[in-house]
């Protein structure tokens, strides 16, 4: 696939990991043009991320439409007019649906913010994760860069990084430990796939 490749970002709130992606396109640490950010939340601070780089955005919210079929005929048609590439999730909320992940095998990526397979699955996001991983008393926490496929948090980890739980940690404090180590994995993971040094594409 030609270099750079046309990347759509999916967001839900603050989109400091679309930042860490922005910022690495524009160094030329990552050969992606980012064409398109999509937000499940209109009040989404990613939004004004995009807005200020001149990145395109749409809110997409498939309870808008009157069946999930349009809602994800319509996802489809967004991503072919913008000729998506690949799709990073960074901090979005909401499933894939089916039709997408089939339509972009392995070039769906997403970021967890735990040593995935642990803190994963449903319910499993945001400070739900730095709750649960300091209710078990780990050593250690960490973030996990996977591809995604209908599971969820669940298709092949491409890259992972760890980091300390420290004596009187909050998850408030955890999770910026670890969203410091997602803003570097994810650039760096994402574009090794791109390269297809993954064994991909
Ligand atoms: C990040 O910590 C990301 O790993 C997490 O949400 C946060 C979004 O932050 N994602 C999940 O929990 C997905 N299961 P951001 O909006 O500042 O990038």
């Amino acid at each position: 696939m030609p270099l750079p490749v046309n990347l759509a970002v999916f967001i839900s709130g603050g989109g400091s990991n679309l930042q860490s992606l922005i910022d690495a396109a524009k160094a030329g640490r990552l050969s992606a043009k980012i064409v398109l950010v999509v937000s499940s939340r209109a009040d989404a601070f990613g939004l004004e991320r995009a807005r200020r780089e001149g990145i395109d955005s749409v809110v997409y919210r498939a309870k808008d439409y009157p069946n999930p079929e349009e809602a994800e005929a319509e996802l489809l048609k967004i991503l072919e007019q913008y000729k998506v590439d690949f799709i990073a999730l960074a901090g979005y909320m909401k499933m894939i649906p089916a039709t997408v992940i089939k339509r972009f095998i392995d070039k769906i990526t997403n970021i967890h913010p735990a040593l995935l397979p642990k803190y994963g699955g449903k319910g499993m996001y945001g400070h739900f994760v730095h709750e649960a991983v300091l209710a078990s008393r780990d050593k250690e926490s960490g973030a996990t860069v996977h591809l995604v496929d209908e599971i969820f948090d669940h298709g092949k980890i491409l890259m992972q990084e760890r980091v300390p739980v420290i004596p009187g940690d909050t998850p408030e404090s955890l999770a910026e430990r670890v969203l410091k180590v997602e803003h570097e994995i994810y650039p760096l993971a994402l574009e090794q796939l791109i390269r297809g040094e993954f064994g991909n594409g």
